[in-house]
């Protein structure tokens, strides 16, 4: 039984302080602190009356495990993961081979067992694995987040232009995700919309898109994500750089601050729901040629959080809007049980964090195996201290809490999660 002592949670919107027991990897009771009744607990961590929030469950990163992994890989990752108050994420398939068969999802499957936090998979698609799509989606719907669909060039060879094959591909899957840019946001949700399947519109990042979630999103049966890199940097960014001009380089591409104003007000305005960080990194040698020939994508996992908690403590955004963006949406609309909230019966996949902690976000001190960060340098106030995967800490603030751990008790490591479509 962990015991996590003097947590501040949010009760209805309304601060409260409880302690929290755990038992077998489950949210057990919440007691307030007047109450008498003592359970014997055998670790006790002391939240000090900060926050804790449910574990941040980041449904779009890039681990780079097969084939990439000099660039990151599930183990690296999800140091990163842990380190940023990430308790789950979801992969994406444009790996090397990119996860387009059902035998290359199982192939990953074992290559993720490394993670320190749990996992899933999004399927990919091409020109021509439409039968390996309907295979998966038959026999294990359920450990599958979507099936990715590009509809925009992007990192990997994964583009699909034909419409006859595209509705296809929708009609064979349960849900989408897509990358589609501008007016091809408008095609995905005619084609989701026709196929009567659920979409999940990935990194908007346009307020023109924006305008058009603003008039369509109540009709149709499509969620939105945003980046973090779309909400806190522009096309500036780039500009201003003197040398290293493409660690500003991503697809989609760093809008104008009218575009990234048209964001938070989507935000504001309910009708972002999720955040995921498109965690994608490159390493520094291969960003450091022609902005035109480098990669595109930068790694975020570990800065998400903080750079909301900063947004909370300049009033910007509610920690429930932080909580229900990060954790509570991914976990409804992939259909992910037992995660998401703070209820008993839950995961104890928690995050205690510090809102008045202030660091500067530092390269050197980053767990991806990229070792940069687009923020480097960026001082914020509001940071994880303590990452819990089914109550097992797997962040103390400093460190990522694993070889030790995986060494004495297999159960540390991370765990695949299942979807509910
Ligand atoms: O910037 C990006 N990088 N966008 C993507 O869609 C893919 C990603 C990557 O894998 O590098
Ligand atoms: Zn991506």
């Amino acid at each position: 039984m962990l015991l996590i002592k003097n947590a501040r949670l949010l009760e209805n919107g309304t601060p409260v302080t409880r302690h929290i027991y755990v038992a077998n990897g489950k949210i057990k009771k919440f007691l307030r602190p007047s109450d008498k009744k003592s359970v014997n607990a055998d670790k006790v961590i002391d939240a000090k009356n900060n926050y804790v929030l449910p574990g941040l469950i980041d449904a779009h990163v890039h681990f780079r495990e097969p084939g990439m992994v000099h660039k990151e890989d599930f183990l690296s990752g999800s140091k990163a993961a842990a380190a940023g108050g990430v308790t789950t994420f979801i992969e994406m398939p444009n790996t090397k081979p990119p996860t387009l068969t059902v035998k290359e999802l199982h192939e990953k499957r074992m290559l993720a067992k490394k993670s320190i936090v749990d996992y899933g998979f999004h399927f990919g698609s091409s020109t021509d694995n439409l039968s390996e799509i309907k295979k998966v989606w038959q026999n294990e719907h359920n450990r599958i987040a979507s099936t990715k669909v590009f509809m925009n060039i992007s990192t990997g060879k994964m583009l699909i232009e034909d419409d006859v094959l595209l509705k296809k591909i929708f009609s064979a899957s349960k849900m989408i995700t897509v990358h589609a840019e501008g007016k091809k946001i408008e095609k995905a949700v005619e084609m989701s919309n026709c196929a009567n399947r659920k979409l999940h519109l990935l990194h908007i990042s346009l307020a023109s898109e924006m305008d058009f979630i603003k008039k369509t999103k109540k009709a149709s049966k499509y969620t939105v994500e945003v980046t973090p890199h779309h909400l806190f940097l522009t096309e500036r960014f780039v500009k201003d750089r003197k040398n290293l001009k493409a660690i500003g380089k991503m697809f989609p591409s760093l809008k104008t601050q009218k575009d990234r104003m048209a964001l938070w007000n989507g935000i504001y305005k309910g009708f972002v729901d999720t955040i995921g960080t498109d965690h994608a990194p490159h390493t520094i040698e291969e960003k450091s040629v022609d902005f035109d020939k480098a990669p595109g994508g930068v790694p975020g996992i570990e800065t998400m959080l903080p750079l909301l908690l900063d947004q909370v403590n300049k009033c910007n955004l509610t920690l429930t809007q932080t909580v229900n963006l990060t954790s509570t949406n991914p976990a409804k609309i992939f259909g992910i049980k037992n995660k998401g909230s703070m209820s008993v019966g839950h995961d104890a996949d928690l995050v205690i964090v510090d809102l008045k902690k202030t660091k500067k976000v530092k390269n050197e001190e980053l767990f991806t195996k990229c070792k940069w960060s687009p923020f480097d340098g960026l001082s914020l106030k509001g940071w994880p201290i303590t990452t819990i995967v089914r109550g097992n800490v797997v962040f103390d603030g400093e460190n990522v809490i694993c070889d030790k751990l995986i060494s004495k008790n297999k159960n540390h490591r991370g765990g695949e999660i299942e979807f509910n479509h």
